[in-house]
């Protein structure tokens, strides 16, 4: 979503117009393919259960305590990242530079996966369920053939790169978010209706307990370590976006309440989409698929779909709405990369589309390829898309957190961020918590999680 729509004139920056408003745009950009693609993969592949306890306990200590910093000053200095920490402490402004690349990386290969979805719902409108499910001659899914083909990804990103742009140069977003504000209710009814479908399957069960049980045995550095980086890409959190919405963020509005109502529901949709996906892995009797990555949900839900009766216009009603919210994100993520490059290199709005463009194909081509035509290049054991994903997520994401907790905790230090929360004589209720989890419990966690992680991938250590 664009926040700029959103916004009445007051004072001397916009501010979003109702209470409401503020928690809507957020979660309306907190939500997205984070929710419905990356967190079942994560949840498959990481331990389900274990995944989902260390998921829910990091967001209301963690992602609570960092979501409150980010909008805090957002709306105490009213600028976005990189201005904000420039403003506040110059020696800082490195980290709104660092918190500026994660959409840059991101934007690209949200775009690829966009281009995935759409080519889900064209083939479900144009092929019956069954057929979706079937492999070809070769034995490969509908889903193998498309990211082994060296033209099809391309098209399909660059449709939906298209989509995202024409929106945004024809100035819809309006449009677009007053659809999602139906559109995200009924999918979240349609999530919950294909997730209680999925668990009642023969052999749900030990999916359903797979995804529910914690098991000691799953905890793990890397457990910690992707829960946490899930966490941050789900509430678009240490990529300078929190930060710009509080900018806009009236001062009668509180952070506190609007942080949770965030949280729970970008939490709720992951949960559902998990609760959807995974009992399905099982009760379609392959449990290898638990480590599929990055294709779980285009694997598993075909086979999901063909078992249902009107399996066809679930799936493209599915798929639609799956694709309606990734386009909202997607506006937002394209948005926030024009305006950090028309603020940091002082362009006007159209070159800054423009250049936003060439640096999505560049990065977007290579991800489209990495599976198929570029597949033998990999870094780390990574194909390029997740490398990517690697990069923003697990590298820039934790670096800028971790920076933010410092500059929060010993620089500005936690009163200005609870001063600003108590504003207009709120009470910020968790302050307590929110100042040892600033000061002292995230920035340990994040450096024991970063150096272990890498010296893992570096292969000095196995966890
Ligand atoms: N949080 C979004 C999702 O879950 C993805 C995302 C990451 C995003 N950074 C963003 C969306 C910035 C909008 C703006 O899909």
């Amino acid at each position: 979503m664009s926040e700029k729509n959103n916004l009445t004139h007051s004072n001397n920056r916009s501010s979003f117009t109702s209470k409401i408003g503020f928690v809507l745009a957020a979660a309306g950009s907190a939500v997205g393919l984070g929710n419905l693609w990356r967190f079942p993969y994560c949840a498959a592949k990481y331990g389900g259960g274990m995944f989902l306890l260390l998921y829910i306990v990091l967001a209301v200590t963690f992602g609570f305590s960092l979501m409150v910093a980010e909008i805090a000053i957002g709306r105490k200095t009213r600028l976005s990242a990189i201005g904000a920490f420039d403003k506040l402490k110059a020696e800082y402004s490195f980290v709104g530079v660092l918190a500026s690349l994660v959409p840059i990386i991101i934007t690209p290969y949200y775009c690829v996966i966009g281009g995935w979805v759409l080519k889900f719902l064209w083939s479900y409108i144009t092929m019956p369920a069954n057929q979706v499910a079937a492999t070809n001659t070769a034995g490969l899914t509908l889903f193998e053939q498309l990211i082994t083909s060296p033209t099809e990804p391309i098209v399909w990103f660059l449709l939906f790169l298209g989509v995202t742009i024409l929106v945004i140069a024809i100035g819809v977003e309006k449009g677009i978010e007053n659809s999602s504000k139906i559109l995200m209710p009924i999918l979240v009814v349609l999530i919950a209706i294909v997730a209680i479908y999925s668990c009642t399957l023969p052999g749900a069960v030990d999916g359903i307990k797979y995804y529910l049980k914690p098991n000691m045995k799953d905890l793990s550095v890397k457990t910690v370590l992707s829960a946490m980086t899930q966490l941050f890409y789900s509430l678009s959190l240490a990529m300078g976006i929190m930060i710009t919405y509080g900018s806009y963020m009236k001062k009668d509005i509180n952070i506190e309440t609007s942080v949770w109502q965030i949280e729970i529901f970008d939490t709720v949709i992951a949960f559902l989409a998990g609760l959807a996906i995974i009992p399905a892995v099982f009760a379609c009797g392959s449990p290898e698929n638990l480590k599929a990555g990055p294709s779980l949900m285009f694997i598993i839900l075909p086979q999901l779909f063909a078992t249902m009766k009107a399996g066809r216009l679930v799936a493209i009603i599915f798929f639609f709405l799956v694709f309606f919210a990734a386009l909202t994100s997607s506006i937002s993520l394209y948005e926030t990369c024009v305006s950090i490059i028309q603020d940091k290199f002082k362009q006007k709005r159209t070159p800054s589309i423009v250049f936003t463009f060439f640096i999505c194909i560049i990065i977007g081509l290579l991800a489209s390829l990495g599976y198929g035509p570029l597949a033998m290049i990999t870094f780390l054991g990574m194909q390029f898309l997740d490398l990517f994903d690697f990069l923003s997520n697990s590298v820039l994401m934790p670096i800028v957190a971790f920076f933010t907790c410092i500059f929060v905790g010993y620089v500005i230090k936690p009163k200005a961020v609870i001063d600003e929360v108590e504003t207009n004589g709120v009470k910020f209720k968790l302050k307590k918590l929110f100042t040892i989890v600033i000061k002292y419990v995230a920035p340990i966690l994040i450096v024991i999680i970063l150096v272990a992680s890498i010296l893992q991938a570096f292969g000095k250590i196995s966890m």
